[in-house]
């Protein structure tokens, strides 16, 4: 396994990742009517290959045959928008990796801040990365309510 950036050829499979984590972790912590609407929030392969390269880092961890277990994204003021790890990788520091590479870039960007938006499970994740809640929103996908965690890390 190894870290690296994205490339215009992942896009397909970083659309399906999302979606198998979303699918398979979020009902630990999430209802089925909470992981529909996150799954409407899902990004067309478009909207991916867009967002892949709008100027913000990508980090994919791969394994031995090239393909995606885990993988995050950072803008430049420091915020992680996206962070998904494959079910069947899990638990298993692949998403450890994606994140100490995310940080590793921060810092030689010389940000002095991290933040994110974070799922239970990712608040979880943070939370033993150094990082702490500064509030819990509550929102409404599609008329479904449903929460996250603002969390910020400082450099
Ligand atoms: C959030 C998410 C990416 C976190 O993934 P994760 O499974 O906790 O991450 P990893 O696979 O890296 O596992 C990390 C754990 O594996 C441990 N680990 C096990 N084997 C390891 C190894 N060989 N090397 C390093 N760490 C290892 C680590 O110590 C770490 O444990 P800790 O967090 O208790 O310290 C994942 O839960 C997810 O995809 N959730 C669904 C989507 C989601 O909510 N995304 C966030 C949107 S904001």
């Amino acid at each position: 396994m190894h870290v690296r950036r994205f490339q215009d050829d992942d896009a397909p499979e970083l659309v399906e990742l999302y979606k198998r984590s979303v699918r398979s972790i979020g009902p630990k912590d999430y209802s089925t009517r909470q992981i529909e609407a996150w799954l409407s929030l899902a990004p067309s392969l478009e909207a991916m290959r867009a967002r892949c390269t709008d100027g913000r880092a990508v980090l994919l961890a791969v394994g031995n045959n090239g393909r995606p277990l885990a993988f995050g994204d950072i803008e430049t003021d420091g915020h992680i928008g996206y962070f998904y790890c494959a079910p069947e990788h899990a638990g298993s520091g692949v998403a450890l990796e994606v994140y100490n590479s995310l940080e590793r870039h921060a810092l030689g960007a010389g940000l002095s801040r991290m933040y994110v938006a974070a799922s239970e499970a990712a608040r979880r994740f943070f939370l033993r990365r150094g990082f702490h809640v500064l509030a819990r929103r509550d929102l409404r996908i599609d008329g479904v309510p449903i929460h996250n965690f603002s969390m910020e890390k400082q450099l």
